[in-house]
């Protein structure tokens, strides 16, 4: 780790502000809104009770959703200070502004361990404008930095960048949490020479959003197996039918060239044999934006590569979930990022969960498995194996992000070793 870490922080009686990501999923409830998957509050526990350890004033500083700028009833992390509470068994204080003084002044009055959880910092646009003055605000609340929160990390925000930046300009020390650091560990240092084979899985709706990292990992891949709408792309790229699939036809050449490098470096590049289809039809119903909404009607498996006319692609087909299986469970190292249908749907989901279970299967078999976040953890999460893979990403579009090699702007404003 080429950064400051949290174990190496003398901290007693100093202020720590700890971005964690606590955006977590809710649901409205009798009038209130509910927690409806902690594991990102969870997996800050460590990081949170070290510090406690250490004597320091805790302030948590996080976002949730996209209030755009200003404060959204629905959006505000008082269940999440809640939860807390129950979950590290001690008081978490809350303030319903995340600058200013009410929060100054809380912030000063914390004694040794004392747990302040801020509101949404969301719930100002300085905060993903990066806007230096409301950082500093930020600032004036801390003595010292610590950045938890991986699944943010890919933002340039004032309280995953700006903060980080002015803190250490005075002086401060700015650490990575051990959240953060187990984050970077394995979705970083683990891939770099992955026991062999490494069989990646990659899925999920669109090639425009995946090509960076396919074209990173077909460095250092010895299979690459596809799932997911993105198929019908590199389908289209071959020049088979695709029915109504969603495709990319501004991506076809993209998806060439991504199969004939991967020719060109003896990548094995599975792409499905078999599909899952359905007829899509447009209903009378509407959805937030006013489009109408689609249905997928006669769900059944269509044999080969071509698609018929009426029929769009929604999930990877038995022939493929067998083979796929196959791959997976001859692996050592296994990474596994985006869903391999539209598994939201239960008629669409069998190669998704199929897919989890082979990974959990080869993990208890000795591979490594490393799962980057989003809708992918989800699908773990939903099969109940979560805990049965070497490791979970809590990031989404950060994992992705870190996985193409980009630098993350929360990582990089942290102090050096
Ligand atoms: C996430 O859930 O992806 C992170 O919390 C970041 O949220 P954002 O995509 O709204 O920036
Ligand atoms: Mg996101």
């Amino acid at each position: 780790m080429a950064k400051l870490t949290v174990n190496e922080l003398e901290v007693r009686g100093q202020r720590v502000l700890v971005r964690v990501d606590y955006n977590v999923p809710m649901k409205e409830e009798g009038g209130r809104m509910v927690i409806t998957d902690p594991t990102r509050i969870l997996a800050t526990l460590p990081t949170l009770e070290l510090l406690i350890d250490k004597g320091a004033r805790l302030v948590l500083a996080a976002h949730l959703g996209r209030p755009k700028g200003k404060p959204e009833p629905s959006m505000s992390l008082r269940p999440v200070a809640e939860k807390l509470a129950d979950l590290i068994q001690r008081p978490v204080a809350f303030v319903d502004n995340c600058i200013g003084e009410k929060a100054e002044s809380t912030a000063s009055t914390l004694k040794d361990g004392d747990v302040l959880l801020l509101e949404n910092v969301r719930f100002h646009p300085e905060e993903e404008a990066n806007d230096a003055e409301f950082a500093g605000r930020l600032a004036r609340l801390a003595d010292v930095y610590v950045n938890d929160a991986f699944g943010s990390a890919h933002r340039a925000h004032a309280s995953t960048e700006g903060v980080a930046r002015l803190i250490r300009q005075r002086g401060g020390q700015c650490a990575a949490g051990l959240l953060m650091e187990k984050e970077l560990r394995f979705l970083g240092d683990e891939l770099e020479t992955p026991a062999r084979p490494f069989v990646v899985i990659l899925g999920g709706a669109k090639v425009s959003g995946k090509i960076a990292v396919i074209d990173r990992l077909l460095e250092k891949a010895d299979t690459i197996l596809i799932g997911g709408a993105m198929t019908y792309t590199f389908c289209l790229s071959q020049g088979h039918q695709v029915g109504k699939s969603l495709v990319e036809p501004d991506r076809v050449d993209v998806a060439r060239a991504a199969l004939d490098k991967a020719r060109a470096r003896n990548v094995r590049f599975l792409l499905p044999t078999d599909h899952r289809v359905g007829r899509p039809v447009e209903t009378e119903k509407r959805d937030k934006k006013g489009r109408p909404i689609v249905e997928y009607r006669e769900a059944h498996v269509v044999d080969g590569v071509n698609l018929p006319e009426e029929q769009a692609g929604l999930d990877i087909g038995p022939k493929t979930i067998k083979a796929y299986a196959q791959e997976i469970t001859g692996a050592a190292t296994i990474l596994w990022n985006g869903p391999m249908g539209m598994f939201e749907d239960s008629r669409f989901a069998e190669g998704t969960f199929a897919v989890a279970k082979a990974v959990a299967n080869a993990t208890r078999n000795g591979a490594k498995s490393i799962i980057g976040g989003g809708d992918s953890v989800s699908a773990l999460n939903q099969s109940g194996l979560s805990d049965q893979v070497t490791f979970a990403s809590t990031g989404g579009g950060a994992s992705l992000e870190f996985l193409e090699g980009r630098e993350l702007p929360g990582v990089a404003a942290l102090t050096d070793r």
